[in-house]
Parts: C-alpha cells; sequence; structure tokens
C-alpha cells in the first residue's frame, strides 16, 4: 500500500530549511568543481560555494539564464562524466538552438519520485489507470509522467500525443481512471468525443492532470463540467527538470506545491532581479537541491507568479503561471497575456473555448484580433452578441480596444500538446517581442 504521504511532505519548516540549506551548498559546490560555466560565473561575482550559509545568501549568486544554456551546447552544463549520463531531453523553442538537458540515473530516481508524488497528490493511487497523452520524445512531458506513473503503481497506457480519434477509443477501452494532457488537447479530445457521439462525462476518467502550458480557472471550470472529472494543474520545464517540479493537490486546488525538497524557489523582479518577498508576483527562479547530471543555479524560468504559503502541503505553493516574460504581447502600450483573453472567452455564452489571437501591425499600432469559435448549434444572434460582449470585456477589464472574429465552429487550428494562442503577423522589429516561445 502506497503511503498517503512521504517522509519528506511530512517535514517541519525547520527540518525542511536545514535539508535546504545542506542540498543547497552540495550543489554550489558540485557546480562550482564540475562546470566551468558555474566556475568562471561565481569567480567573477567574487563568490565561493562556502559563502553560502544560509538560505538567504543564495540571492548573492549569479541567475542562469536560458541563453547560457544555448551558449553552452549541447553538454557544457553538464556536471558528470559523460558516461554517468542516461538520459538527454531537449526543448526547441522558436530560435536557434535547443535547449539541452542531462540525467543521471539518480536524477531519474528523483524524477519519477517527483511525478508519482505528484500523481499521488493529485488523487491517483497503486492500481489505477493512466492514460499519458503528453508528447513522448525529446519534449519531457510524456516520458516524465510514464516512469512516475510507474514508480507510484500505476498501469500506464503510453498513447503519447495525436491520433485523436484513437485516443479517444483507447479511453473508452481501457477505462483509465486518470489522463495527463495538455489542456488545450484535452479540448481537442472533447471535440473528439462528441463528433464519434460519446458523452465525455460517462467516460472512466476521474483525474485530470493538465500543465506544460498556461490554463486558467475558467478552463478547470470548463473541462471539470463537460468530462465530470476533477482537474488539477502540474507545473515543471525541463532545464529544471521536467513535469513533476509542482503539483497542485486535488483536495484543495490551490495551486501547485513546488516539490521544495528537490527545486528550491525564488521570486525575482523580472526587471531588477531583486529577490521579493512571497506573495509579490514576479519572476519564477529555481535552484535545483539534489540533480546530479545538470545542476541548475537561479534559473529563471521567465515564468511570472507568486509563491504564497503551503495549504495541503508544508512546502510552499505557487498561485497559477499568469503568463511567460515572453508571451506578453503590448498592444498599444498595454500589456497583455493570452490568459487573459482565455478568461473572457470561456465566461462567454454561445462561444467555444477555442481562440487564436492575431497580432497585427496597423499603420504604427498593434492591432489585436481575437479569432474565436462559435459554439456549434449558435444563432447569428448570438454569435454576433458573444463578439460584441468578448470586445467589450477586454476593453473594461484589459483596457485596450480589439477586434473580435467568431468563427464557425472546428474552423480554429487544434493543439495535439502546447497550444499556440498568438500568430504574430507583424514584419518589422516589434514582431518577435510578442510571439510566445512554441515548444513540446
Ligand atoms: O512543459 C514540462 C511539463 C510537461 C510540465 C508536462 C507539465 C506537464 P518545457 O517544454 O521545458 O517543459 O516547458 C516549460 O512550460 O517554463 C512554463 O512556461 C510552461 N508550463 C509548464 N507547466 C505549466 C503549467 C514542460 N502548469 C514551460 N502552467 C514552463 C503554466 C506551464 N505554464
Amino acid at each position: 500500500m502506497t503511503p498517503l504521504l512521504d517522509a519528506a511532505e511530512r517535514l517541519g519548516a525547520e527540518e525542511l530549511a536545514a535539508l535546504q540549506l545542506e542540498r543547497l551548498r552540495r550543489t554550489l559546490r558540485h557546480a562550482y568543481d564540475r562546470v566551468g560555466f558555474y566556475r568562471d560565473a561565481f569567480d567573477r561575482a567574487g563568490l565561493r560555494p562556502e559563502d553560502c550559509r544560509s538560505l538567504a545568501d543564495l540571492a548573492r549568486f549569479p541567475f542562469t539564464g536560458k541563453e547560457d544554456l544555448r551558449d553552452n551546447y549541447p553538454f557544457g552544463m553538464f556536471a558528470v562524466d559523460r558516461r554517468e549520463v542516461r538520459r538527454i531531453h531537449a526543448s526547441s523553442g522558436t530560435t536557434g538552438r535547443p535547449t539541452v538537458v542531462g540525467y543521471t540515473q539518480r536524477d531519474l530516481d528523483t524524477w519519477a519520485e517527483v511525478v508519482a508524488r505528484s500523481i499521488r497528490a493529485a488523487g491517483g493511487r497503486a492500481g489505477d489507470r493512466v492514460h499519458v497523452a503528453y508528447g513522448y520524445g525529446l519534449f519531457t512531458g510524456g516520458l516524465g509522467a510514464h516512469y512516475g506513473a510507474e514508480r507510484l503503481g500505476c498501469t500506464v497506457i503510453p498513447a503519447s500525443g495525436g491520433m485523436t480519434a484513437r485516443q479517444v477509443g483507447l479511453i473508452q477501452d481501457f477505462r483509465p481512471e486518470i489522463i495527463m494532457v495538455t489542456p488545450s488537447y484535452m479540448l481537442t479530445l472533447l471535440d473528439e468525443f462528441e463528433r464519434q457521439g460519446v458523452d465525455p462525462r460517462t467516460t472512466s476518467l476521474r483525474v485530470g492532470i493538465f500543465g506544460a502550458e498556461p490554463w486558467t480557472e475558467e478552463m478547470r471550470r470548463e473541462i471539470e463540467e463537460r468530462f465530470a472529472i476533477d482537474a488539477v494543474d502540474i507545473y515543471g520545464l525541463s532545464e529544471v527538470m521536467g513535469p513533476g517540479v509542482s503539483q497542485e493537490c486535488v483536495e484543495t486546488k490551490d495551486g501547485p506545491h513546488i516539490w521544495e525538497d528537490h527545486f528550491y524557489p525564488e521570486v525575482v523582479d523580472p526587471v531588477t532581479g531583486e529577490v521579493l518577498p512571497d506573495g509579490e508576483e514576479g519572476e519564477l527562479v529555481f535552484t535545483s537541491l539534489t540533480k546530479e547530471a545538470m545542476p541548475v543555479i537561479r534559473y529563471r524560468t521567465r515564468d511570472l507568479t507568486r509563491l504564497l504559503p503551503g495549504t495541503a502541503r508544508p512546502f510552499r505553493r505557487m498561485a497559477r503561471i499568469t503568463g511567460r516574460t515572453d508571451d506578453l504581447m503590448i498592444v498599444r502600450g498595454v500589456n497583455l497575456f493570452p490568459t487573459q483573453i482565455e478568461e473572457i472567452v470561456l465566461r462567454t455564452p454561445g462561444v467555444a473555448p477555442h481562440f487564436q489571437l492575431r497580432l497585427e501591425r496597423a499603420g504604427r499600432l498593434d492591432a489585436l484580433t481575437v479569432r474565436v469559435e462559435a459554439r456549434a448549434g449558435a444563432s447569428g444572434e448570438e454569435r454576433a452578441a458573444a463578439g460584441r460582449a468578448i470586445g467589450a470585456a477586454v476593453k473594461d477589464g484589459v483596457g485596450v480596444s480589439v477586434a473580435v472574429e467568431v468563427v464557425d465552429p472546428l474552423t480554429l487550428e487544434r493543439s495535439a500538446g502546447k497550444s499556440r494562442r498568438v500568430v504574430d503577423l507583424r514584419t518589422d522589429g516589434a514582431a518577435g517581442r510578442g510571439g510566445p516561445a512554441v515548444t513540446g
């Protein structure tokens, strides 16, 4: 029988802090001794690993960014002999070289452990069947979910992404209790259930573990209602590990708990880099505490969130990610994230939860068009009303005028993994500032 909480999930605050400090000091030493990049960066800052005497001292150490991983492509950030590297993953991004990450056997064990813990927090138990529809391959989603589910003692159905009609068939025949998939691909599956005339509320699914892209409370409600399941948030990134850096507990659904015994979080001002107190929104930064093959020191995720006190677990939580610094669109001087549009679209009657944002340049100004699908059967009048309502809500809530096009059902591109929300048609220097990275 799997215990409901493992030892780390029962640590008191002081024990946790002591464990973190010990692991942090060991990680700084390992990085300094084995990775030229970190040695140079610490030397430039005039710091030695042993200068970290408290968790707060970490703030004196330099940041690491995605560009540093790219500059050291492919294996320059590895801290172990190449024979010790058991697996490699990579994320593509939009430009240039991919970011490469490596794992020792012990890293793979840790990863399986934190994903097993995540699935358990989501309500999964040994013996459950888990349908994994995250992509398998260099992307960390599929294999990360896979080994975690096995570690928990579940039966894995390694469906990977794509072949949507077959996925629906597998779910009906194999009767999984749990599905792990991006929220946008879950909506693609929803369409397919309906196309096949199967009521999605009647499946065996009980829990969905959704992540790899930003999503909203409105999307949670939509998915929970349409499938009659619990929908919880899983977060992670390849540079830090993959899925399972943090996980929302099904009993509270109040944001992912960070598995702080392995990943130490900070939130910093994205512009000045100053560490912000818990509760304030900024850029999430992680330092790995146990990784061997590729330790990361103060890795800037570009994800925007807040750190919150623990509830269902002693570890701190993170608020749902509002967006990435590189998803930020600036439309006529107004800052806007795709999630803000998602919230509005999902509470508007007459439209489906499928939308796309088109950024164009109209004269010297940026123009944003929200293209959203009508719900099947919506009348012309309902469609027009929905378009007006969305335009008004964006103007009121975000403070910018946008055009809204309500298009026919099933006409927008569907996601088979991470969704592409923004189509940036601007051709001059402004392009690229607004287009989010598409990975996975
Ligand atoms: O997306 C790992 C993952 C796979 C997480 C499956 C969860 C489930 P990358 O491809 O490196 O790794 O992309 C990481 O995706 O920095 C966030 O911007 C975004 N992201 C991941 N999970 C969430 C989430 C995987 N729950 C990047 N909410 C991260 C919002 C998320 N954004």
